[in-house]
């Protein structure tokens, strides 16, 4: 089994038609695009209709990476979905979607990752097809965060959009080879950014819903210290796995959290700005979504091209944080 490989053979995202812009925001809490755009990057984000749950843009999402991969409905053996705002705690989001797919009657389950979801969701697969349990793994990053944002708060409301990424992974190639990985996380900071009122520890109350502890709390600056750290040891270990340095990069897609982390993160890891894919300023942060939606849209944009060496990283509630090489062949 050692010789077996994953490859991503596809990939798709979906956002949300309707917009926020800065200017939106300036309406609704005391801000100003100028602070926003300077601190975080940001100058729009996507947000979902009351009607539409992460499962809809699950769906969507997945179609286009299905599509992209040539995989009809029974081509997939399973579905693993990173999310921190699953349609329910349960059903599982990632069954709904399979149901509405039409995958049959594959294991699917949804994790939490926060925004290392999606590169937690990769290792799974590459493990799954690697110890040659399947064959083929649609893996999802996928957020409404918009509902769990306390949106008269300035310090978090500003930050955060709602969209869908997805890869489907496979045993044969072509397509971006899983490499190197180092993933890991640190629960004794978990408090920096949490939903308190929502699971067995702090149940939802109507108290609890009146103190709004039903929203995203967060330290922001000291995520940030903590990030940017987590972001490049992540980047270098996976690297390190391959027998590759900094050097070797010719494309870092970064958790889509803020600027200046990715700033400081392309710093410190040796990377000029022309090698860094930067989204952020049309969808926030999206959490778990946002490097799917990155990474689908610089295969589509033509900024990855054949024989690049692509590096992700995450960081993200939990705290978690993870890295990944992704190696696309020269045809
Ligand atoms: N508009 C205007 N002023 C604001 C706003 C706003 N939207 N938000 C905060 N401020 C004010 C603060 O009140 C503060 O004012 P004060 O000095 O009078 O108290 C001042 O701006 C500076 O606040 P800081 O928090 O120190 O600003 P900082 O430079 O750290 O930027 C930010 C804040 C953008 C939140 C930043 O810390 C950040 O991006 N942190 C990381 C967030 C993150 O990555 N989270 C993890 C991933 S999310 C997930 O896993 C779901």
């Amino acid at each position: 089994m050692k010789d077996r490989q994953a490859y991503i053979v596809g990939t798709g995202h979906f956002a949300p038609e309707n917009t926020l812009t800065n200017h939106d925001l300036e309406k609704m809490v005391e801000t100003s695009d100028e602070w926003i755009t300077t601190r975080t990057g940001i100058k729009q984000r996507h947000i979902a209709p009351d009607d539409m749950a992460n499962s809809d843009m699950s769906v969507e999402a997945s179609k286009r990476a299905m599509e992209a991969a040539g995989w009809a409905p029974e081509d997939v053996q399973a579905v693993v979905l990173g999310t921190v705002t699953p349609d329910y705690s349960f059903p599982n989001t990632a069954a709904l979607v399979a149901d509405r797919l039409g995958l049959g009657k594959v294991p699917c389950y949804d994790f939490e990752a926060g925004c290392s979801g999606f590169i937690f969701g990769l290792i799974q697969a590459k493990a799954f097809i690697q110890s040659g349990m399947l064959d083929r793994v649609l893996v999802i990053g996928s957020e409404k965060l918009s509902s769990i944002v306390n949106w008269e708060d300035r310090n978090t409301c500003v930050l955060f959009g709602d969209g869908a990424g997805a890869a489907c992974v496979s045993s044969q190639g072509p397509g971006g080879l899983l490499g190197g990985v180092h993933w890991g996380a640190d629960g004794s900071l978990g408090h920096l950014l949490d939903l308190p009122a929502s699971g067995s520890r702090m149940p939802v109350t109507h108290e609890a819903i009146d103190q709004k502890l039903n929203t995203i709390h967060m330290s922001g600056s000291e995520i940030m210290k903590s990030a940017v750290r987590a972001m490049r040891d992540s980047a270098l270990k996976a690297l390190q796995e391959d027998g590759l340095t900094y050097k070797d990069v010719d494309l870092l897609i970064s958790h889509q959290a803020n600027v200046r982390i990715i700033e400081s993160t392309a710093r410190v890891l040796r990377l000029e700005w022309k090698d860094v894919y930067v989204n952020i300023d049309q969808y926030g942060n999206t959490s778990s979504a946002s490097i799917p939606i990155a990474l689908d849209e610089a295969l589509r944009n033509g900024t990855i091209k054949p024989g690049f060496t692509v590096v992700l990283a995450a960081f993200g509630a939990g705290l978690t944080w993870g890295g990944m090489v992704v190696r696309y062949s020269d045809e």
